[in-house]
């Protein structure tokens, strides 16, 4: 039986009297990946922090990992639109924070750390605040936080958009290779249209408020995709759904 990691139903939420998600219904297979596409103010942050227990719905139903989402969900990372790091601890301490927290030995804390930090090139600022790093290394050192913690559910909310276009790439990659190997469930909030066709097996194209449109994805995990006519003609496919969603 195909469980579902994560479970929305008729979702609606509102901030004072405006209604930003309006009966929202969708599920996520465990082990599959989701991206999340719409334009600016649709709803996409809104919908990842009711999924984190970070707002409260005014109604519908919403489990993940089939238990009811009353706090921040078990088992699950977030990386947020704006990192999130804490200004005092050094980028070491901020990846290394859940393992700590979670009482692991030292050693496993640094070499675990470490290794992670070398995979994501940060290594060299691992004694850096967060102050002094740009802006693509603070979205790393977020993305080495929550991998560090091996998450089944991975929730990101624009987790590439700081970077150059070839370190953009490259993270988008290793996102794929963590879900292949660790068997992750992502569930991934983008505004870039090829970075939801190399990793949405299900793209939720949104539009103010609400889902337009659900696009299954079959390219997903295909060798060097992005070279091929298939990967472009999905693209299309993707932006004419948004352009459609954003005419209404
Ligand atoms: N705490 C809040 N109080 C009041 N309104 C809010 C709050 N947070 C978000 N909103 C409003 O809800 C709507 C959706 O915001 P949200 O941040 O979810 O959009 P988004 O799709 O993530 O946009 P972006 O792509 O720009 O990140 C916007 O109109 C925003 O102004
Ligand atoms: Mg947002």
């Amino acid at each position: 039986m195909i469980r579902n990691a994560i479970f929305v139903n008729d979702l609606t939420c509102s901030f004072t009297d405006k209604i930003v998600l309006d009966a929202l219904s969708f599920v996520v297979p465990t082990n599959s990946t989701c991206v999340i596409i719409g334009p600016s103010g649709c709803g996409k942050t809104t919908l990842l922090h009711t999924l984190a227990g970070f707002i409260k719905p005014d109604s519908g139903v919403l489990r993940m990992n089939d238990e009811p989402v009353t706090d921040f969900p078990k088992r699950t990372g977030i990386i947020l639109q704006d990192y999130a790091l804490l200004p005092w601890c050094t980028v070491f301490d901020n990846v290394a924070l859940g393992l700590k927290i979670s009482h692991q030995n030292r050693m496993v804390i640094k070499e675990k750390t470490t290794a992670l930090l070398n995979e994501l090139g940060i290594l060299d600022i691992a004694d850096y605040y967060p102050s002094q790093i740009s802006g693509g290394q603070k979205q790393r050192t977020a993305i080495a936080r929550s991998l560090n913690l091996e998450p089944e559910i991975l929730l990101l909310d624009e987790a590439t958009s700081a970077l150059d276009a070839m370190t953009r790439e490259q993270l988008q990659e290793m996102i794929l290779t963590l879900h292949q190997l660790k068997k992750t469930t992502l569930l991934q909030v983008t505004h870039s249209i090829e970075e939801a066709v190399f990793l949405g097996e299900q793209i939720i194209v949104m539009k103010k408020g609400g889902i337009h449109e659900i696009i299954q994805n079959p390219l997903v995990g295909i060798k060097a995709i992005r070279k091929k006519s298939i990967f472009y003609d999905m693209c299309l496919t993707v932006r004419e759904s948004l352009e459609s969603g954003t005419r209404g």
